[in-house]
């Protein structure tokens, strides 16, 4: 396979003659050129060595419908221009200096930004290999299932740490994701100053800023507000066609079908794929939503849905809680129930000793707890207990002797035997608190 560096450097290198030639110095001699690569309507790039004659890539600003280069220095094409030149070389220094400070294994390294030639530069980390693109297009080589999700991974912790830093990728694709020698992918050509310059210039307005299948809807729409979700879509649309070997269709085509009410062109990997994982599959698709409330909101949480460690761990700590929370549970009610029966005997020796007392015509009762208890599994927990209690508690309501285990009610200084009259309906309310919590858990 061809490595990156030599697919588009012959072609465009005959093509474009505005490039700085091999041997040129940058920087007072701190680099030197070695070859041209490309040109994307914004910049140039370029092959170099630095002063420790380590292989670098360069980035030269050089919006060309904008500039020109005579004898090396870079200028703006007419005095029409030159404000708008000027605000474009700073918004490239401007955003190399934020992506300098975002260092990341999986994100291109920035060595250093500087101006030169009347135009800015980068120097970047040079990585050794290819392109996803080349990948995808090669007969060669198939990326394991394992790999190709190692690498989702990988590539969702870097886009995450990018957003974390407030910045966005913008561009991400097949073509911007180089695979070094030990096959770890790396994100190169951040795309955010690009847009940004296509705003504040009239005359770079009309450079294509989207990549059709990769870009999402909001991306072709002028002022519609994009955030992380906009990159997850264009990541999803990149492993979708790494998976598929499909270029997925072009999001404003979606759109429109969606508003006319007719089937989303896009096809799910979801069930349609055999080999990964389905939450995995899945997992893509729902990156690519078109609408971005129904992606993922972070690559954080992206990432938490396939990784199947995290959702093990998750899973674990959801067990021991409610494992905790049963037992706690299943204590306080021992305990209440406990509390509950001794209440009652205590109730009924009382009764037993007491002389024949009428109750007052009407005196105010108070409810200090009142508890019918009805659910199986309570009853259960106090089995062995006290029979005949069990026996009214079963048939609590109905009572076949008209015994309910309940209501411990005072009234006043005499108590009023579980045998007495119906209790009233306020007599029987649930308990309120911690207890009446628990309650409404066990019902
Ligand atoms: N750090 C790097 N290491 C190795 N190769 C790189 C690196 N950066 C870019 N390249 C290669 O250089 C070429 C141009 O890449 P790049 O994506 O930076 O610019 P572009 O897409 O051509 O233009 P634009 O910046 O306007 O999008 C591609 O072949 C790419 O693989
Ligand atoms: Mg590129």
């Amino acid at each position: 396979m061809k490595s990156a560096l030599d697919i588009d450097g012959a072609v465009e290198a005959t093509q474009f003659t505005d490039e700085l030639k091999p041997g040129t110095t940058l920087l007072r001699g701190q680099y030197t050129i070695e070859r041209f690569l490309n040109y994307g309507g914004f910049g140039l790039t370029y092959l170099a060595r630095d002063s420790l004659d380590s292989t670098v890539v360069i980035k030269e600003c050089f919006p060309s419908s904008l500039c020109g280069r005579s004898d090396q220095v870079v200028r703006a094409r007419s005095r029409s221009h030159q404000d708008e030149f000027k605000s474009i070389v700073r918004l490239f220094v401007q955003e190399a200096r934020r992506l300098a400070k975002v260092r990341h294994p999986n994100i291109v390294g920035v060595h250093q930004v500087f101006e030169d030639n009347e135009t800015a530069y980068m120097a970047l980390d040079y990585v050794d290999g290819h392109d996803l693109l080349d990948l995808i297009e090669s007969d060669q080589e198939r990326l394991s299932p394992k790999r190709v999700q190692d690498m989702l991974k990988q590539l969702l912790q870097a886009i995450g740490f990018v957003h974390d830093n407030r910045l966005l990728h913008r561009d991400i694709s097949p073509d911007n994701i180089l695979l070094d020698k030990r096959g770890m992918p790396v994100l190169i050509d951040f795309g955010a100053a690009r847009e940004r310059a296509t705003r504040v210039s009239r005359a770079l307005s009309a450079l294509q800023v989207v990549k059709d299948g990769y870009s999402p809807q909001e991306f072709y729409i002028a002022g519609v507000s994009q955030g992380p979700p906009s990159d997850l879509y264009a990541l999803g649309a990149t492993f979708h066609h790494l998976i598929s070997g499909e270029i997925p269709p072009v999001s404003q085509l979606r759109l429109s079908a969606i508003a006319a009410k007719e089937p989303d062109p896009y096809q799910p990997l979801a069930g349609r794929i055999h080999g990964y994982p389905a939450e995995f599959l899945a997992s893509i698709d729902k990156a690519m939503q078109i609408f971005p409330k129904d992606r993922h909101e972070t690559a954080q949480a992206w990432l938490k849905e396939i990784d199947v460690d995290t959702r093990r761990e998750a899973a674990l700590v959801r067990a021991e809680w409610s494992a905790k929370t049963e037992r706690l549970i299943s204590e306080l009610v021992s305990e209440t129930n406990r509390a509950v029966l001794e209440a009652r005997r205590q109730q009924e020796r009382t009764f037993a000793q007491a002389p024949e007392t009428p109750a007052p015509a009407k005196k105010e009762k108070k409810v200090f707890f009142s508890w019918q208890l009805e659910d199986d599994w309570l009853v259960g927990q106090e089995e062995g207990e006290d029979d005949s209690a069990q026996e009214g508690e079963a048939d609590a309501g109905s009572g076949a002797n008209g015994q309910v285990a309940q209501p411990i009610v005072v009234n006043g200084p005499t108590r009023v035997n579980s045998n007495g009259p119906e209790p009233s309906p306020e007599s029987c309310e649930r308990p309120r608190g911690f207890l009446g919590i628990l309650a409404n858990i066990l019902r």
